[in-house]
């Protein structure tokens, strides 16, 4: 067999994996949903999430990638998994349908880095950036155009191998993009009415919290860390021997996945209050909201194409993580080339987006389940797919190979023997039956 490919460097790789958690979750995802389940208290249990289940089955995916060398169908493969391979499956499919609907937002990203250079953001105020962001998403052709050119740059990164290209792109875009995020940060938290706001985002308010805070959370939790179809045994697949320990790296993984969004809340959430925006306006959220703030920023046309050109770039990072999971089935499996899995499937999750995106227009009257076809899109994905593709692959790892794992990861690392320990206990029974119960009192509400 070929050598495997591997990263740069520790730091290289760390930055790389943040690139694929960092995306539209952490500033248009994370923010909508905090807004709609009353701040505080939802960015609490947030991060409760994150820091237990969810580092867990980062870690667990990282491991087995590690251990396998092999991208998700592969590493479940070469460990035997036998019944356990249908995991990876369900995260194909998974996979196949997030990028179809996160494509379409990525879309809408790319057409606001054009709108900036133009000037049609609308930021003069709430009702005029919210015009304009509804001119944009209810037409027919536009956003679908912006939809298919995004897709096109995911198969673009995907072609010629996702390792140099992300690393390279993640190692230079991500702390640019975190230095202007604080930039902005400075000017919202500023404004006059921001103190409300930061008083919404922070102070919980545990009177709003229902189940679905809860399946909204943990799933936003394993979104955000880009787990529960297996994307992620892909880029730990690529790890060699001596690369340090894991466990400190999948905490920094998710420290910063984790960081990123708190501060996009209290970007978002500052200015929601500051320009009297709706905080539970829903998907619209981030896009209504930071015109208003570039507005009131001297050289605010340049921010504001910086800030979407950036923010359409950590949206490519972490759609390529997702197309990979599709492409390195086919090109395992199925023995196509790299370059016609990557397009054909490009192509495909294109078309499968386009109902998406015309569920915000001309398409708005039809529901399934009172939901519109995006909508039912991120549910059946975010809310049930990742949730049990996290409970199979906790399961795997803390019953069946979990030697295999601290044999590859641990003892070889140095790592903490009592890291491990608590790791073992959550995905052996905290993670399962937590996911379980959240997933079912969510259903029947
Ligand atoms: N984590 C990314 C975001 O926050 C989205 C993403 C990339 C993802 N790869 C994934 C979500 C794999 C689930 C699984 O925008």
């Amino acid at each position: 067999m070929q050598a495997r490919e591997h990263w740069h460097s520790r730091i290289g790789f760390i930055l790389a994996a943040a690139g694929s958690a960092v995306g539209l979750g952490n500033i248009w995802r994370f923010p909508y949903l905090a807004g709609e389940h009353g701040g505080g208290a939802f960015l609490l249990i947030y991060l409760m999430c994150a820091f237990t289940i969810g580092i867990s089955a980062l870690f667990a995916e990282l491991a087995i990638g590690k251990a396998t060398s092999r991208s998700p169908i592969g590493a479940f493969k070469a460990l035997k998994a036998g019944p356990w391979t249908l995991a990876a499956y369900l995260g194909v499919c998974a996979a196949f349908l997030t990028l179809s609907f996160y494509s379409v937002v990525g879309g809408w990203t790319l057409a606001y880095v054009v709108k900036s250079v133009t000037g049609a953001l609308g930021g003069e105020s709430a009702e005029s950036a919210s015009d304009a962001f509804g001119a944009l998403v209810s037409s027919t052709v536009e956003p679908v155009l912006y939809h298919g050119l995004f897709m096109a740059l995911v198969v673009i990164v995907v072609v010629p191998g996702v390792r140099s290209g992300i690393e390279f792109a993640s190692k230079w875009l991500m702390p640019i993009l975190f230095i202007l995020l604080l930039t902005l940060i400075l000017r919202a938290v500023t404004l006059p009415g921001a103190a409300e706001g930061l008083e919404f985002y922070l102070r919980p308010d545990f009177s709003k919290v229902t189940a679905t805070t809860f399946v909204a959370a943990l799933s936003q939790a394993f979104f955000s860390l880009s787990v529960g179809l297996g994307a992620m045994i892909t880029y730990g697949s690529y790890l060699g021997a001596g690369s340090g320990s894991l466990p400190k790296a999948t905490t920094w993984i998710a420290g910063i996945d984790c960081g990123v969004a708190v501060l996009g809340g209290l970007l978002i959430f500052s200015a929601v209050f500051a320009f009297g925006h709706d905080p539970a306006a829903g998907p619209s959220l981030t896009f209504v909201t930071l015109p208003t703030v570039f507005h009131e920023m001297p050289g605010g046309a340049l921010f504001a194409t910086a800030f979407f050109a950036l923010l359409a770039v950590a949206a490519l990072t972490s759609a390529v993580s997702l197309l990979e999971v599709a492409v390195s089935y086919m090109v395992d499996q199925h023995g196509v080339s790299r370059r016609t899995a990557a397009i054909v499937l490009g192509i495909a999750i294109f078309i499968v987006g386009i109902p998406s995106s015309l569920s915000l227009g001309p398409w708005s009257d039809l529901t399934l389940f009172g939901l519109g076809v995006m909508d039912l899109a991120d549910y059946v994905t975010v809310k049930l797919m990742l949730p049990i593709g996290s409970i199979l692959l906790c399961l795997y790892a803390g019953w069946v190979v979990r030697p295999h794992l601290l044999d590859t990861t641990s003892k070889r690392d140095g790592a903490y023997p009592l890291t491990f320990r608590i790791w073992t206990v959550m995905c052996r029974f905290v993670a399962p039956i937590a996911i379980t119960y959240i997933l079912i009192a969510g259903l029947i509400r």
